[in-house]
Formats: structure tokens, C-alpha cells, sequence
């Protein structure tokens, strides 16, 4: 039995905020341009709340502007589309993310879509998606490009024929990350809830990225022995062994079991999760720089 390689999220997160605040310094000496995020947040939604709050710091810390709009959560669809659309204006803004779930009366697609695609730092806008999907310059949701980042900087840059499977098929993760994968010259699998015989899919691949939000379900006998698995999955079950009532995170990996199999592996928390905003970050000094039409700072 091995011990996998703990892949340390937190750490490359914070390095990357430190590459992204050098490049925002070398932005505002060169250019004279400080680069500005937007989020807008309806409703209260005690997550989300706290999403918001942690990107906002996070934006200041790296030097750039940070413009938040809370709206009610009774706000009217076409209020929410005439706050976008100022933004979408507003030349101190490089990059808008409105904040999911929105309230059900709103039209998620709806808004996400009247968002320039320029500025949409998620990259959750259809011609975004369609960018990626065709190879062309586009900005990339951020939990895929951080998983990307995560993979190489652990096997190298050249992933070249290298098995991956993605389990989860959402707009958001999966989807993208099966892309991007391809992108890298993976031979891609894509597996989810009708999938045949899914631990023999995934005993065979080098690379494993599980974003399906059942809280271990990849067990440590479906992983192929040194492969590199990367849990994007969040989940908090009840935890009766820390006192009653008390609950855990735990990923959609069962982590003892494939700890013992894997190569290297995320843990949850401080793997794939503090990598979203990092990118999210880097994601707004790139729309920045194609704004500007400058070559992105090295850093
Ligand atoms: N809600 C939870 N995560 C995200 C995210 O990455 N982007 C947006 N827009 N909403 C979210």
C-alpha cells in the first residue's frame, strides 16, 4: 500500500493571488489601469453571503478594485438585467460575476447571458462556452481551470495521452473540465449517473476529477493504483462522532480508501476549493489585459 501525495490547494491558491497582485502592480505602473471586479449578490442566502464576502477581500488584497451590489431578494429580473447592463458599461469594471443560486423568479440563463462576454469572469456565458468548445480565446470557469492547474503543476505540463475521467456532467464543472482535458490531449471520459460499470471507467484512468456532490461515492477500489484524483465535491454530512448535531466536509471521494491507492489526491477542505477565487482573480486581470489589448504581465 502507498500513500498518495497530498495535492495542496491552499498553497498553490495563495501563490497564484501573489502572481495575480504582482501583475496587477505591473498593470498599474505600465498601463495606469487598476483592474475591477463586480459581484453581485440578490438575496441572503447565508453561503453565498459568505462567498461574496471572501472574494471581495480577496480582490483587495491583490490590489484591484472591488464593487459589490447586494440586491433584495424580492429584486424584479429586469432590475437585476439593468444592474448588468450598467456594468457591462462601466469602464472601471473588467470583470462581473453574479452570484449563484439566484432567487426563483429569475432567469439564471437570462442573466448570465446579458453579461459581455468579456467581463464574464465566470465563463458560465454561452459564447464562452462555445469559445472553449471551438478553441478559442475565451474566459474559462474558474473551478476547472484551477482543477487544470492543480493537475499539471502535480504530472507536468505534458498530459499527452494520458487517461482522464470526468464524473459529472454539469455546465459548470464538468463539462468544462472534460474540455479543457481534451484541450491538454487527455483521452476524456465523461461519466455520470447512467454510466455502465462506473468503477471499472474510472479504474482505468491515470487522471480522476469527481465533481458530482455525493459525498463519497468514488471509493478507493474504483482508482486506478498512482492515479492523480482531484475531488472538486464539498458536502457536509452529520458528524455524531465530533457530539451531536456536529458535521463534517467531506468531498465525493472517499478519501481513507483511495489515500491508499492514489498517486496524489486533493483533500476537502484546502484542495479544489480555495483554488476557485484565485482563478476567478487571475480570470479578471486576463479580461483586464484583452480589454486593454495588452499582453499579459509576466509574473
Ligand atoms: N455560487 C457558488 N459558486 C459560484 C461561482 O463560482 N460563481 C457564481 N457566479 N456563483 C457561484
Amino acid at each position: 500500500m502507498t500513500q498518495a501525495k497530498l495535492i495542496d490547494g491552499k498553497a498553490f491558491a495563495e501563490n497564484l493571488r501573489g502572481r495575480v497582485a504582482a501583475k496587477v502592480a505591473k498593470l498599474q505602473d505600465a498601463h495606469g489601469v487598476t483592474p475591477g471586479l463586480a459581484v453581485v449578490l440578490v438575496g441572503e442566502d447565508p453561503a453565498s453571503q459568505v462567498y461574496v464576502r471572501n472574494k471581495g477581500k480577496q480582490t483587495v488584497e491583490c490590489g484591484m478594485h472591488s464593487f459589490e451590489h447586494k440586491l433584495d431578494a424580492s429584486t424584479s429580473e429586469a432590475d437585476l438585467l439593468a444592474v448588468v447592463e450598467k456594468l457591462n458599461a462601466d469602464d472601471a469594471v473588467h470583470g462581473i460575476l453574479v452570484q449563484l443560486p439566484l432567487p426563483d423568479h429569475i432567469d439564471e440563463a437570462k442573466v448570465i447571458n446579458a453579461i459581455t462576454p468579456d467581463k464574464d469572469v465566470d465563463g458560465f456565458h454561452v459564447i464562452n462556452s462555445g469559445r472553449l468548445m471551438t478553441g478559442q480565446e475565451a474566459m474559462v470557469p474558474c473551478t476547472p481551470l484551477g482543477c487544470l492547474m492543480l493537475i499539471k503543476d502535480t504530472l507536468g505540463e505534458d498530459l499527452s495521452g494520458k487517461r482522464a475521467i470526468v464524473v459529472g456532467r454539469s455546465n459548470i464543472v464538468g463539462k468544462p473540465m472534460a474540455q479543457l482535458l481534451l484541450d491538454a490531449n487527455c483521452t476524456v471520459t465523461i461519466a455520470h449517473s447512467r454510466t455502465q460499470d462506473l468503477p471499472g471507467e474510472c479504474r482505468r484512468a491515470d487522471i480522476l476529477v469527481a465533481a458530482v456532490g455525493r459525498p463519497e461515492m468514488i471509493k478507493g477500489d474504483w482508482i486506478k493504483p498512482g492515479a492523480c484524483v482531484i475531488d472538486v465535491g464539498i458536502n457536509r454530512i452529520p458528524a455524531p462522532e465530533k457530539g451531536e448535531g456536529k458535521t463534517r466536509l467531506v468531498g465525493d471521494v472517499d478519501f481513507a480508501g483511495a489515500e491508499q491507492v492514489a498517486g496524489s489526491i486533493t483533500p476537502v477542505p484546502g484542495g479544489v476549493g480555495p483554488m476557485t477565487i484565485a482563478v476567478l482573480l487571475a480570470n479578471t486581470v486576463t479580461a483586464c489585459c484583452r480589454s486593454l489589448g495588452v499582453a499579459e504581465p509576466e509574473a
